[in-house]
């Protein structure tokens, strides 16, 4: 029967070359670890998992990194990977990141120390260096909702572009012809994606510079809040907003509502996630649901799949998310009738917006 060693030997690299890119962990150049897979194939290669779960002290404990526990979209995914877990006798354990990398790689440290048999993570930052520790992963590692450059592991993302580009076109078909977006941070891949479809949406609407603002935020409410205030504040009055996430988009109808501006006839709100508050704040968000609780399913059953079968190439689970149009984007009259915003200018003039962020923060001029 095969062993590491014969494969290394024939693949000229070492046995911990080998074993990492079997195992989809740590960083392997794609050119190596194709040569190691086919060799593998080639010599029927067949991992000896009782060996491998002695030798390394199988604990039957995953990791789950998420970067805020109080925002309930990490919560519904992690409900979603427990659940699957659960009913293959493996307990999780979740670490809170803060959206901090060095506070990242810290968790992974200990984790490994003590012992984890996988990794999912919702990742701090998309960014390389902020991802090198993922890339060093000596146990499997699942990424969710946020992909990470030049990490090659199994993915489970949805079509952020998609959803942001949906909100912002339902928003402009109400006949809004000054519009913002309230950005995530745009180290992560999501909110650089919210961001595309946000553009893809005023380009097609031909909308000017003039007629759009995007101030970057933080993803959680209070960002939202005081990114909010910049606008009213800024040299583009929208007529409504974006937030590239519910919890931004709580915290900026908090702000309109504190200077007398009314959602949604003064300026409509879109979210995005679809939290339980979406449904409890008054008026209720309109939003983009995300399927949350199946992100984390589907990233439980990839590493459950590399668990059973170091051998597999990269997975990939893409997922589509839902615009949900409520009362905060639409004013209608008492009889029910779309009322479109007060005044509808003639169609601006041709031209590619000026949709570009100008940092933390600051709004677009
Ligand atoms: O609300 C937190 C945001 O960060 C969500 O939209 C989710 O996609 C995550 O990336």
């Amino acid at each position: 029967m095969a062993t590491l060693q014969d494969i290394a030997r024939r693949a000229n690299v070492s046995v911990a070359t080998v074993s990492r890119a079997l195992n989809q962990s740590g960083y392997v150049r794609a050119e190596v670890r194709e040569r190691v897979l086919q060799i593998a194939r080639e010599l029927s290669y067949v991992p000896n998992h009782l060996a491998r779960g002695l030798a390394r002290r199988r604990t039957d404990l995953v990791l789950l990194l998420v970067p805020d526990v109080t925002n309930p979209f990490f919560a519904a995914v992690a409900r979603g990977v427990e659940d699957v877990l659960a009913g293959h006798g493996l307990q999780l354990v979740v670490g809170n990141t803060d959206d901090n990398h060095y506070k990242e790689r810290t968790y992974l440290q200990r984790a490994l120390g003590r012992g984890v048999d996988g990794v999912i993570a919702v990742a701090a930052s998309s960014d390389s260096p902020d991802t090198a520790h993922f890339r060093q992963l000596q146990v499997p590692l699942v990424l969710v909702d946020r992909a990470c450059e030049e990490v090659e592991a199994d993915l489970v993302v949805a079509n952020n572009e998609s959803g942001a580009y949906h909100a912002t076109r339902h928003l402009l078909s109400l006949g809004h012809q000054r519009v913002a977006t309230i950005t995530g941070p745009l180290r992560l891949k999501t909110a650089r994606d919210r961001l595309a479809g946000f553009q893809r949406a005023v380009r097609e609407w031909r909308l000017a510079g003039g007629q759009v603002a995007v101030v970057e935020g933080d993803f959680r409410e209070d960002g939202g809040y005081q990114a909010a205030r910049k606008l009213l504040d800024g040299p583009v009055r929208p007529s409504a907003v974006f937030a590239a996430n519910d919890l931004m988009a709580l915290g900026a109808m908090a702000a309109f509502e504190e200077v007398g501006v009314a959602v949604p006839s003064g300026i409509a709100v879109a979210g995005y996630d679809d939290i339980p508050y979406a449904v409890r704040v008054r008026p209720k968000l309109t939003t983009v649901a995300q399927p949350k609780y199946e992100m984390g399913a589907a990233a439980a059953e990839l590493l459950l799949r590399r668990l059973a079968d170091p051998l597999l190439p990269p997975q990939r689970v893409w997922l589509e998310p839902r615009l949900v149009v409520r009362e905060s984007s639409v004013v209608r009259s008492i009889t029910g009738q779309v009322v479109p915003p007060p005044e509808i200018p003639a169609p601006g003039p041709v031209g590619a917006p000026d949709g570009e962020p100008r940092g933390r923060g600051r709004q677009v001029p």
